[in-house]
């Protein structure tokens, strides 16, 4: 494996994340403040051109997974331009997208075409009213239909063209959506999907509380309590959640604990923003513009060794909930809908 993507604790990051966009069709609570966020002007985020050297050479180094987000990542006119050919590089075994579900029903029969192997959906309430609450947007703003149908719509339009499983993020928030967990659990039982409960992380403009955040543990027990039997399953090696699943059920449940139990200790992801930004930790805030290394000319040898030397750079673990609650950051949108690390 390469020694440009081996950190100093010997990590080998072969999963990159690539933003898309920053722009976003919904306003989610957690992901960004009410009033947005201010824009990078077009010409300087990545083209589509940047974006294939970039994983072309990322690829070549053992990158064997590369997930699309954003923002919102389907809403970058040449996405399926875009999968198809990162499908076309070898060495990469899986494409994956997270998406907010809003425009993939239409998207998805061309994007499993071009190659696309991994569907990842956002969900935080089964309750119509509430989604548009919490996406902060009205379902005529969604194109004359609710978001949430086209969301739920997506998530079986993906089990029916055969991804397994479909991978649902649940973002939990006390007072919003702590009290559907049951009901999350519910769909699991004759769909196959992976609903996984996320601990609610602070980013910029966000207005994370230490009280908003329902930790793993509280979450456990309350699906625990109605069902006893739940037994926990293996994982992927470097997976971000602790799986579960409740027998005869379909599908599982998944905890992705970055705030009460970080899994930095195995993190192997990269990520670079949509203006080019290498980013080696969700919540670490030094950055380099792979984009302006790009511009000027630089050469294969000169890349890897601004990589290298960023990744080397990585810290063991993030600082700590409190700590990161307390750091500059982007807000997430302007990451990349989430991960942790450093
Ligand atoms: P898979 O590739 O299917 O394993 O998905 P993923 O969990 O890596 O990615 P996804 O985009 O679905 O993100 C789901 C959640 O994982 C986000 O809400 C983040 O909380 C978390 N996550 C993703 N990447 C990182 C990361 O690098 N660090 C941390 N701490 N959390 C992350
Ligand atoms: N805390 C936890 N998860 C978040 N996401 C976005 N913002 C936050 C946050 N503040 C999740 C979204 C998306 C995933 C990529 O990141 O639910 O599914
Ligand atoms: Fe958009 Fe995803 Fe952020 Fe929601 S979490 S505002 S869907 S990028």
């Amino acid at each position: 494996f390469s020694a440009f993507l081996t950190d100093s604790f010997g990590r080998q990051h072969s999963y990159l994340r690539i933003s898309l966009t920053e722009k976003c069709n919904l306003r989610c609570q957690y992901c960004m403040p009410e009033e947005g966020v201010p824009l990078t002007p077009k010409a300087d985020l990545l083209t589509t051109e940047e974006i294939l050297t970039l994983a072309r050479l990322f690829v070549k180094e053992g990158v064997d997974k590369i997930r699309l987000t954003g923002g919102e990542p389907l809403i970058r006119p040449d996405v399926v331009d875009i999968v198809a050919r990162l499908n076309q590089l070898e060495g990469l075994r899986t494409i994956g997208v997270t998406t907010n579900g809003i425009n993939l029903a239409r998207l998805l029969p061309q994007l499993r075409k071009a190659g696309l192997s991994a569907v990842n959906i956002s969900l935080d309430t089964l309750v119509p009213a509430k989604f548009e609450f919490i996406v902060r947007r009205k379902g005529d703003e969604m194109c004359h239909k609710e978001g949430f149908h086209k969301v739920m719509e997506s998530i079986h339009k993906a089990i029916e063209l055969g991804y397994r499983p479909v991978k649902v993020n649940c973002v939990v928030m006390r007072g919003l959506n702590e009290d559907e967990l049951l009901n999350f659990v519910a769909l699991t039982e004759g769909l196959p999907l992976d609903v996984r409960f996320i601990e609610y992380m602070p980013f910029d403009g966000n207005k994370w509380n230490f009280k908003k955040m329902v930790s793993y543990k509280e979450m456990l027990d309350t699906i625990q309590q109605q069902w006893p039997e739940l037994e926990k399953v293996p994982e992927e090696e470097s997976s971000t959640a602790k799986a579960f699943k409740i027998p005869g059920f379909q599908g599982q449940v998944s905890f992705i604990t970055s705030m009460s139990e970080h899994f930095c200790g195995t993190c192997n992801r990269l990520r670079i923003t949509a203006d080019g930004n290498l980013k080696v930790c969700l919540f670490g805030n030094s950055e380099v513009s792979l984009r302006d290394y790009l511009r000027a000319g630089a050469s294969e040898e000169e890349l890897l060794r601004i990589i290298g030397a960023a990744v080397g750079r990585k810290k063991r673990q993030h600082a700590g909930m409190f700590n990161i609650s307390q750091m500059k950051n982007r807000p997430m949108i302007l990451i990349g809908p989430l991960p942790t690390s450093d």
